[in-house]
């Protein structure tokens, strides 16, 4: 693919993920509930909102999720998206950097993270066909803290100039985690992880999975209003919804594999929903670029705060003062979750 028609679809991921993101109702995390503790005793001063992800310390369970790098936006989007990790102490992801390993003129706009931020928590991010040079080449480039791969096939099929053949991406998932030396994410990007693939991924060595489930960003929709065509428009609610995905994969390998719940994430109670279900760590992407571009840096500043507020009031009304105690008190699941979850005989 040319230079110019990379970065042409790295805007239109921007605008046409930005229309859809406005438009967004549903919510799967409303089929589950934690269960309220009339008798918390809690100091909500002593709560811990610290996690891990493997060797990776956060003192936030938010992450800012992979958007962007490689055009003039995503350049400034970078560096407001830094500022604002930098202040908070958040972990963030750049973009795909497959276009500054093709392209040097690109790499300033995924350094200016590190720039921005030289002692924070950044994670590189390239495909899953990538090869071990170039993961070392992304990881190299930001002096990332741990290196993402990210799954995509719905995006590249209906891309009409994506990827058709996706033969070998488990052999080199397994290659790239075991020779790099820092902790390797395998992310979604919106479709969403089964116990299936999440068991085939943790025997081939991954830790931390970002579950990327449906319910939020949605590149086959992105992708139908790329190219103006609705001929696809029947696809657009494939997936594993969020919460689904979560309950699969720490049901399957939580015993072996820090997760991550990320795919249509808004609020501190869709983030404390995922912590109570197991998961170490939250990540956001659409909905916090709708705030930057819609509102401003200082408004999502303002929201970051406001979610870690959310999850903490949620642990003072459940009477848990740190993650682990969270994920003891009973999750209730109802309604289409609840009749998947039991039809994949998942408990
Ligand atoms: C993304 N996402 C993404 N993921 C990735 O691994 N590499 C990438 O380059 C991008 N690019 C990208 C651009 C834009 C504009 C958006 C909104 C998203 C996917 C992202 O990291 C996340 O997995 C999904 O968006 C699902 O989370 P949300 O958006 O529903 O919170």
């Amino acid at each position: 693919m040319s230079e110019i028609k990379r970065k042409l679809r790295k805007k239109e991921h921007i605008k046409y993920s930005m229309l859809l993101e406005k438009n967004l109702k549903r919510n799967a995390f409303d089929d589950i509930k934690i269960l309220h503790n009339c008798l918390s005793e809690i100091n909500i001063n002593d709560i811990d909102l610290s996690t891990n992800l493997q060797s990776i310390k956060l003192t936030s369970p938010i992450i800012i999720n992979a958007m962007t790098g490689g055009i003039k936006e995503g350049r400034t989007i970078n560096r407001e998206l830094a500022k604002i990790a930098k202040k908070l102490g958040l972990a963030m992801a750049v973009g795909s950097q497959t276009i500054a390993l093709k392209n040097p003129n690109s790499i300033a706009s995924f350094q200016i993270t590190r720039e921005i931020n030289p002692d924070g928590i950044i994670f590189a991010n390239l495909s899953a066909d990538s090869t071990l040079k170039e993961a070392n080449q992304a990881i190299e480039m930001i002096n990332a803290d741990a290196l993402q791969i990210h799954l995509n096939v719905p995006q590249e099929v209906m891309m009409k100039e994506g990827r058709k053949n996706f033969t070998g991406i488990v052999d080199n998932i397994a290659e790239i985690v075991d020779n790099i030396n820092i902790p390797v994410i395998v992310k979604e990007v919106g479709f969403g992880i089964a116990k299936e693939e999440a068991i085939i991924l943790a025997k081939n060595g991954v830790k931390i999975i970002d579950i990327g489930g449906s319910g939020g960003t949605n590149f086959i929709a992105i992708e139908n209003a790329r190219s103006k065509s609705k001929a696809f428009r029947h696809l657009q609610d494939w997936g594993i919804p969020t919460p689904i995905s979560l309950i699969e994969v720490i049901d399957a390998v939580g015993d072996k594999v820090d997760t991550i719940s990320s795919g249509g994430l808004k609020n501190g109670l869709d983030a404390a929903k995922s912590l109570a279900l197991g998961a170490k760590a939250t990540a956001f992407a659409g909905y916090f670029l709708y705030i930057l571009l819609k509102k401003g840096p200082s408004a999502l500043e303002k929201y970051i705060l406001q979610i870690e507020k959310e999850i903490k009031y949620v642990m003072a009304m459940v009477g848990t003062k740190n993650f682990e105690e969270l994920q003891q008190r009973p999750v209730i699941i109802q309604g289409k979750t609840y009749h998947w979850a039991k039809y994949r005989e998942i408990n």
